[in-house]
């Protein structure tokens, strides 16, 4: 109980640090024009290859930009590794973040500086922000310019760890999104993320033959994948590799996989949204980009407060 009071009080702590205006100010699509002048080919190039190598990438990449960003902000500190094994990725909210999306941003940082017009400049929150954008764009998704200019952080702590979870109702999720500054639209827009990738099975297993907004062909079909297979999954859509809309008609067929999709559907507060999504995959492209350029606004760390990573994976 004491541990939950001191993660809220951490949590409201952490969310009024998020709100910094002068941090939000540094941002620009264009900020490192004169540094690194092929910052986006070069990163573009590299998760094309990663996507090449491995089908999770993508997802694992967008995945773990969220997992950062709402944990101390958009500062990279989800890769960093400490020795004495006390960081966010070993938080176990974490535990089902893939490989493949920490290799990715590795790939793609080796890439960048591999050039020595770049080498040691370009921040890993930056090629992480990029390599999320790159990720929705080269599976179909929508193309936006990415706001630059983050410092990474050097502090990575398991405890702080606040994650939405997949049994979370309508207010919950709404509680949690309004503590980085984001709206209800921005939210849903953002589960839309969930039209790439998989979950495994303890994340849906429950609702099977419980939830009866689930479908039952659906709530048939997992319960065959999960019983089978101790380490089952099911994917997050039917289209896993293709960001689209599908995710939203799926919603209006009971086909979520996970329960806090499902009841963006089921609740009638939000449901006009997702039925708007449905219909027009333009709305949703446009609204995805605009909330992701919102998320990764969140706690952006300046030269004062953080520095620019040699290794992902370590503070300088
Ligand atoms: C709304 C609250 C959210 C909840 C409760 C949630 C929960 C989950 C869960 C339980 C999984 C399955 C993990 C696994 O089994 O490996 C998952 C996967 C995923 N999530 Fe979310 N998520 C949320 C929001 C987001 C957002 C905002 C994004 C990005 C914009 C996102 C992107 C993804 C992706 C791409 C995957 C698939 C990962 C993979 O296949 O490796 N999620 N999420």
């Amino acid at each position: 109980m004491a541990r939950l009071r001191l993660a809220f009080v951490a949590a409201a702590v952490v969310s009024a640090a998020f709100m910094s205006p002068s941090a939000v100010a540094q941002l620009r699509p264009d900020y490192y024009a004169s540094i690194c002048p092929n910052l986006e080919t070069i990163v573009r190039g590299s998760v094309q290859q990663s996507m090449a190598k491995s089908p999770i990438s993508a997802p694992a990449a967008l995945r773990l930009f969220f997992h950062d960003c709402v944990v101390r902000g958009c500062d990279a500190s989800i890769m960093i590794v400490n020795s004495n094994g006390d960081d966010e990725w070993r938080n176990s909210d974490n535990q089902s973040l893939k490989p493949d999306g920490f290799q990715t941003i590795l790939n793609a940082k080796a890439a960048v500086d591999s050039d020595p017009q770049c080498r040691y400049k370009v921040s890993c929150a930056d090629i992480l922000a990029l390599a999320a954008k790159e990720s929705v764009y080269q599976s179909g998704g929508p193309n936006y310019q990415v706001e630059l200019g983050r410092y990474d952080g050097r502090v990575s702590t398991r405890d702080i760890v606040v994650l939405p979870h997949a049994n979370f109702n309508l207010d919950q999720l709404n509680a949690f999104f309004s503590g980085l500054g984001l709206s209800q639209t921005d939210m849903i827009a953002l589960s839309g993320g969930h039209t790439l990738g998989a979950a495994d099975c303890p994340f849906f297993q429950y609702r099977i033959g419980t939830d009866t907004t689930m479908d039952s062909s659906l709530a048939a079909q997992l319960r065959g994948t999960c019983s089978s297979n101790p380490n089952g999954f099911a994917f997050l859509d039917g289209s896993p590799v293709s960001f689209d809309n599908a995710f939203y008609r799926n919603l209006q067929g009971g086909r979520g996989l996970l329960g806090s999709d499902q009841v963006l559907y089921s609740d009638t507060r939000s449901r006009g949204t997702v039925d708007y999504y449905a219909s027009n995959q333009g709305a949703f492209f446009g609204d995805f980009k605009a909330a992701m350029t919102k998320l990764g606004r969140v706690g952006v760390k300046t030269a004062a407060t953080g520095e620019i990573r040699r290794d992902c994976r370590f503070p300088n």
